[in-house]
């Protein structure tokens, strides 16, 4: 069972999974908020081995359901509130899903599969932001302490503990991976990249929060799966990997080449995206920068990204490019309202 198989990553571990492991049925347990949406899996929702339970991670009754109705043997867990501006605004909502909600998902599968903790896996899916800031130098390491700095990380920390608890505790088998920021196709507007793109075709305000000279390590969305992938089938019960492309870009830096890459694909004039660059107020406790050592993962696993970040990139923005009707469906209704309450005042 995937949870949040009908967000942005899920999605993408969902659709690995169904093809490449028809002898197992693969259940995607979503409760379809803002974020969950199934035209992300419309090339593989009618395979045999494909099924979709919508629940809630917070409803015990529902979990246990599904947990029954399919036999879980293993969990991967994605299902979460993801983005860092919400949590600033709502930090409630983060407790209740990614707190108490993995916390009743790990109890639903300590009780279904008391009989023979050995058979089972329980993998937390979880993210870099946890150890905090770096400065200049260094890098993220399993072993680095967590020193979370926004609602969103503090809830994911709190999530991750209670995952290597319930592993000392109950001898649960248990992986957590830390990864550090996706991007992709399928990814909901209101991430940098996503949301640049979106505004770069529909030539609005490219909103650059502060100096502009935060720091994230990006990874290709289709690199984190394959990487989870290989994590769930040879990882280590107990252990944590931390998961990166040893790929730092400045934001500015990042938006300057994705408005020149799109002023290409689009036919525009060169330098006339960069024009939409607007310098916004700062996020607050915005974390100056990420970066992961992935040497545990490649040296023990034999991991590594498959694709460069200028391939990445440009596959990502052609497939927005190509995929507008996506595009259109996901940036009307509630996502303008939120837009409106994000950006009003900056
Ligand atoms: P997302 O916001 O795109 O998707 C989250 C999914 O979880 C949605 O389908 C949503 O409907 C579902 N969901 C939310 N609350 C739920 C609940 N209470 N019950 C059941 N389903 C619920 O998130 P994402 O960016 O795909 O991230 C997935 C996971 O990976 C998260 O745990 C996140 O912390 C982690 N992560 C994300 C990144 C990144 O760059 N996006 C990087 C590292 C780790
Ligand atoms: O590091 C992993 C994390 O990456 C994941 O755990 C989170 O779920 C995911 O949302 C992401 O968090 P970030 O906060 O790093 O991603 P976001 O796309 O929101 O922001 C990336 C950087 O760009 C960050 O420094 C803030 C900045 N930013 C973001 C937005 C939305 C802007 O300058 N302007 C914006 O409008």
């Amino acid at each position: 069972m995937i949870t949040g198989g009908a967000g942005f990553i899920g999605s993408h571990v969902i659709r690995l999974f169904v093809n490449k492991y028809p002898q197992y049925t693969i259940i995607n347990l979503d409760a379809l908020t803002y974020a969950g949406n199934l035209e992300n899996l419309t090339d593989i929702d009618k395979q045999p081995n494909y099924r979709f339970a919508k629940a809630n991670i917070l409803d015990t009754e529902a979990l246990e359901k599904v947990f029954d109705e399919y036999d879980v043997t293993d969990v991967i867990h994605l299902a979460a509130e993801s983005h860092v501006d919400r949590s600033i605004v709502s930090p409630l909502d983060f407790v209740y899903t990614n707190i108490i909600g993995t916390v009743n998902l790990l109890n639903t599968a300590r009780k279904k599969w008391k009989d023979d903790y050995s058979k089972h896996l329980f993998y937390h899916i979880s993210t870099d932001e946890v150890y905090g800031s770096l400065g200049d130098t260094g890098f993220f390491t399993e072993t680095t302490p967590y020193d979370p700095n926004s609602p969103y990380s503090a809830s994911k920390a709190s999530s991750d503990h209670f995952v290597r608890a319930y592993h000392e505790t109950y001898h649960m088998q248990t992986i957590v991976s830390n990864c550090s920021n996706n991007y992709g196709p399928n990814h909901f507007p209101e991430k940098l990249v996503p949301l640049f793109i979106n505004n770069i075709i529909t030539h609005k305000p490219l909103p650059v929060y502060g100096d502009g000279l935060y720091t994230r390590d990006w990874l290709f969305v289709k690199d984190h799966a394959l990487a989870i992938e290989l994590i769930f089938s040879k990882g280590r019960s107990g252990e944590t990997y931390n998961i990166g492309g040893f790929n730092e870009w400045r934001n500015i830096d990042l938006v300057k080449l994705l408005c020149s890459l799109m002023d290409q694909k689009l036919g525009r004039e060169k330098g006339e995206s960069e024009k939409l660059i607007t310098y916004v107020k700062d996020r607050p406790g915005h974390d100056r920068r990420y970066a992961i050592d992935a040497t545990k993962i490649n040296k023990e696993l034999g991991w590594k990204p498959s694709v460069t970040f200028e391939e990445g990139l440009s596959e990502t923005i052609d497939w927005y490019l190509n995929n507008t009707e996506w595009l259109q469906h996901v940036t009307s209704g509630s996502y303008q309202n939120y837009y409106q309450s994000m950006y009003a005042n900056r």
